[in-house]
């Protein structure tokens, strides 16, 4: 490989703004999607679970206590579950003052609110169903409020738009509920199982130390369900050497707190 072909052999590395710009907003809010576009960074990641009435928002954890006030808004409701509170009391709550004052009043978002900012972003989204074995039937609702929000048309679906999440049951309904949105499985399957889960899913996404070459090479060899070969986005990763060797090692995507450390990593190798 002559230097200039190795120069360039990371610039189609994808680098996707984790929960946002985490590192540098408070994760999943609509300021940290502002952050990551300031920064340039057309993907970004989230979260997606239900509230006690059935409305879809946008947060990490099972519980409110981490990432927002509760405990001091409503004390006495631990272990403060988002499936145990209603929208309207989620609005009450203050999601960005744990993170620094200056975030004072970011709200815990709705999915269509999210949505809203990432489109008048021109941002493009990895969408991670969290722990959907707690809210039956979520994959179809999540798909409702896609479609609603213009989110399910060609352009969107075919470049702008990936549905990942840990249980390979979630992103299968996904499949084959809309079998033309891109998907993604979230972990690290033994090579042997890669075509089972290229049955449903475009993407393989592992934590970065699960993974060598040799493993991406044998997901790189599969074609998923578009007939295109499978994908892998890496997480998460927030320094530049592991951004590099995880480059090296041919991922297609890095999922990143700190998007703007491993776009320069990669600038400079
Ligand atoms: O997108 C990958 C990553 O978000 C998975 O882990 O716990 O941050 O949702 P977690
Ligand atoms: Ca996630």
């Amino acid at each position: 490989v002559s230097s200039a072909q190795a120069a360039g052999a990371h610039r189609t590395v994808v680098t996707v703004a984790h929960r946002g710009a985490s590192a540098y907003a408070p994760e999943n809010t609509l300021a940290a999607v502002d952050a990551a576009a300031d920064l340039g960074f057309a993907w970004v990641e989230n979260d997606v679970q239900r509230t006690k009435d059935g409305e879809l928002v946008v947060l990490h954890d099972t519980s409110l206590a981490r990432t927002t006030n509760v405990e001091q808004v409503f004390p006495g409701r631990a272990p403060w579950n988002v499936a145990d509170f209603t929208l309207a009391e989620i609005e009450k709550l203050d999601a960005g003052s744990w993170f620094g004052p200056k975030f004072t009043g970011e709200r815990v978002p709705t999915l269509e609110d999210y949505m809203d900012t990432v489109e008048d972003n021109d941002q493009n989204l990895l969408l991670e169903i969290k722990s959907p074995e707690l809210y039956p039937g979520i994959e179809r609702q999540i798909l409702k409020e896609l479609r609603e929000d213009g989110w399910l048309d060609r352009d969107h679906v075919k470049r702008r738009l990936v549905v990942q999440s840990f249980s390979a049951d979630s992103v299968k309904k996904v499949h084959s509920l809309r079998p033309d949105i891109k998907t993604g499985f979230l972990g690290t399957p033994a090579a042997a199982e890669l075509p089972k889960y290229a049955a449903f899913a475009d993407q393989i996404n592992p934590q970065y130390k699960s993974i060598d070459a040799g493993y991406v090479a044998s997901v790189h060899k599969v074609k998923g369900p578009h007939g295109r070969p499978l994908e892998v986005f890496t997480w998460t990763i927030d320094d530049a050497a592991n951004a590099v060797k995880a480059a090296g090692q041919g991922v297609n995507g890095i999922i990143s707190n700190k998007p703007d450390v491993v776009r320069n990593a990669l600038e400079k190798t």
